[in-house]
């Protein structure tokens, strides 16, 4: 068995920023709201000729310059991403063709927004058996195109961008994943999903004005769940592997909502300045925020190696889970 070490991170964010006064705008809502019941201050939102693998080329190359070796030195790329740029082909070939890693094998996967928790176990477990020495992970959203802009209830919500890890395969005496922890729950599917689009109900000429198209989310019931489950994550994770919360130096939740990351942090008993916040500034990136939290944590230099560092993340599915490690 082989270990893995982070040797690199990335992210990008589209130029074109919206602020909450600018939706003010378009849909009955104010800054004052969405600051108060969600934190967010601001979004990316991504030009229309920008897919979702236009915003992973930038993450990746700054993950790969990070890490110091080249696309070429790939033998893996995961994408997640609930907002491929087809149906298929999956996004990761797309972004292999993109940035010349011709050697790589390549898929995506979809678990949501707790899509680079379960993208980092799935590279992760690839690296260990020994096949692959070097994994690019990248989580990836153009949320605005899956968004109804006429619903304030959602829009207000999301935002675009792409974050990025390579993963190198290490000796198992240096390995650095502690613990990862996955779960699901199918059965409250219709609280956060696009039902129409998929093969369940394709989109037609017919139901072109649905809203059903569009991303719904019950937010109330998804908060509550969101908070138990990400909080009861990380105590198992830790648990685990026989560490306590005071081991924890740096948490990186989804990043939804502040009042949700605030829920989590007091209920697993974390100080405030441990937990890192980036919500403000990018809206809810899905699959995108771990990843987007972690480069700028790294390159502000506060994360040192050898820190424990928790990721936690929950959505639609649902799927959440923690992944710890020891930087
Ligand atoms: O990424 C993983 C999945 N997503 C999440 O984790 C998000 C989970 N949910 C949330 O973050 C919150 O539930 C929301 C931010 C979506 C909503 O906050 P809330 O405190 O749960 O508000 P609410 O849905 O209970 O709505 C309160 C009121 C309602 O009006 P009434 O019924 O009290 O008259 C809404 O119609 O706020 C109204 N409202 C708005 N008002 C102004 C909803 N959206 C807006 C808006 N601007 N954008």
């Amino acid at each position: 068995m082989k270990g893995i070490k982070i040797i690199g991170t990335g992210k990008y964010a589209p130029e074109n920023i919206v602020t909450n006064d600018d939706l003010a705008k378009k849909v009955e809502t104010s800054h004052d709201w969405i600051v108060t019941r969600t934190g967010i201050e601001q979004r990316h939102i991504a030009a229309d000729n920008q897919a979702t693998s236009d915003l992973c080329v930038p993450a990746a190359q700054n993950a790969l310059s990070d890490a110091g070796i080249t696309a070429d030195d790939l033998d893996l790329i995961i994408v997640a991403t609930l907002s491929p740029d087809k149906p298929f082909p999956n996004t990761a070939t797309i972004l292999q063709r993109k940035i010349g890693a011709m050697k790589a094998a390549c898929f995506s996967i979809e678990a949501a927004c707790t899509g680079f928790v379960y993208a980092m176990e799935v590279a992760s477990s690839m690296v260990r058996c020994g096949n692959y020495k070097y994994a690019l992970v990248i989580g990836a959203e153009k949320l605005s195109s899956q968004v109804n802009w006429s619903d304030r209830n959602t829009c207000v919500l999301f935002g675009d961008g792409a974050g990025a890890a390579v993963i190198e395969s290490v000796d198992e005496k240096d390995n650095t994943l502690l613990n990862s922890i996955l779960a699901s729950d199918g059965t409250h599917e219709e609280l956060l999903h696009t039902a129409i689009g998929g093969s369940a109900t394709p989109a037609t000429a017919d139901n072109l004005e649905d809203p059903g198209r569009y991303l719904q989310m019950q937010g109330r019931e998804v908060f509550k769940l969101a908070v138990t489950n990400m909080a009861n994550s990380v105590k198992k994770a830790l648990e685990e592997v026989n560490l306590s919360v005071d081991d924890i130096d740096w948490l990186i939740p989804h990043q939804a909502n502040v009042r949700i990351i605030s829920a989590v942090g007091d209920k697993v008993g974390i100080a405030s300045e441990k937990v890192f916040v980036n919500v403000q500034k990018y809206g809810n990136t899905s699959a995108a925020t771990i990843p987007i939290a972690l480069d700028e944590l790294a390159r502000s230099g506060e994360l040192k190696r050898g820190q424990i560092l928790v990721f936690v993340a929950f959505g639609g599915g649902f799927t959440w889970g923690a992944t710890v490690l020891k930087y």
